[in-house]
């Protein structure tokens, strides 16, 4: 008979107790197997609309549907067991009406079993994400720069900069915690601005682009891996070199197979 405790889920309220305490490591991930390793060491991972670029070759997240959101969620949920899965509500599936971001929050829910929503916008988010947490969906929040309303704000913009905008993106942050929200996402923000913000909030702030004095800390994993086809962002640290090495390999194997040296006996059935 095995001895051995099963792996429990790291929960939203665990997170959420996180606040000015040990950093909470996360990073998004699209893919079971990907997935699996990552859930060795974050406490949560996001299934985030950056697939739609990263995986898909899209060139916004403006054009992901909804459809995908959950078919790479399931493969998450799969592949993992100990962290915390977060899926993000993609662009037009939530800023209608709370009714419709409730509709659309519980399908994500109940087809990938992950164990909480994200979803962008502050202040103006606050009525849907009440509504979300009173009916049992965990949300997280995005603050600061949002990649859904790119076209609005003219691009990929530092937010914070200019210190008369301040007051909003603290209001931002009051309106998320205050509605509900466990956690909020600070994204593509100056440092003192997001010093301010966790300070100012009860909830973990989690930093893409937005400094160390976050709670926590996300990246893109293809990022991180070196595996952006494009220039990932300059507050990006690269950990691995993963688009080199799949480049050498498949280089490897294509001179290989013109010169006949694959395949060799040993990979040959007899
Ligand atoms: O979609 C995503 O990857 C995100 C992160 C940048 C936080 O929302």
């Amino acid at each position: 008979m095995s001895t051995q405790a099963p792996v429990r889920r790291i929960t939203v309220p665990q997170i959420r107790a996180r606040k000015g305490g040990e950093p909470i490591v996360s990073l998004t991930s699209y893919h079971a197997h990907t997935a699996a390793i990552v859930d060795r060491y974050a406490d949560f991972i996001l299934v985030g609309d950056s697939l739609g670029m990263v995986m898909h070759g899209m060139e916004s997240t403006v054009g992901v549907p909804l459809d995908l959101m959950v078919m790479h969620g399931r493969a998450v949920v799969r592949g993992t067991k100990r962290a915390l899965v977060v899926v993000d509500m993609p662009f037009g599936t939530y800023e209608e009406s709370p009714a419709m971001a409730f509709r659309n929050a519980a399908h994500i829910m109940k087809e990938t079993q992950c164990g909480a929503v994200k979803l962008e916008g502050g202040a103006r988010m606050g009525e849907t994400i009440r509504f979300l947490t009173e009916r049992g969906i965990p949300v997280m929040a995005h603050i600061g720069l949002t990649p859904q309303s790119s076209h609005v704000m003219g691009g990929f913009k530092t937010q914070g900069r200019d210190e008369e905008t301040w007051p909003l993106h603290e209001e931002d942050a009051r309106v998320v915690a205050e509605a509900g929200a466990f956690a909020v996402v600070l994204e593509g923000m100056v440092e003192p601005l997001a010093a301010r913000i966790t300070g100012q909030v009860a909830i973990p702030t989690i930093g893409i682009g937005a400094s160390a004095a976050c709670d926590g800390q996300i990246l893109v994993l293809e990022d991180m891996l070196g595996l952006n086809p494009n220039r990932p962002p300059k507050f990006v640290k690269v950990y691995g070199q993963l688009g080199a090495m799949i480049e050498e390999a498949v280089k490897a194997y294509a001179e290989e197979v013109r010169s006949r040296a694959f395949p060799g006996e040993d990979q040959v059935y007899r």
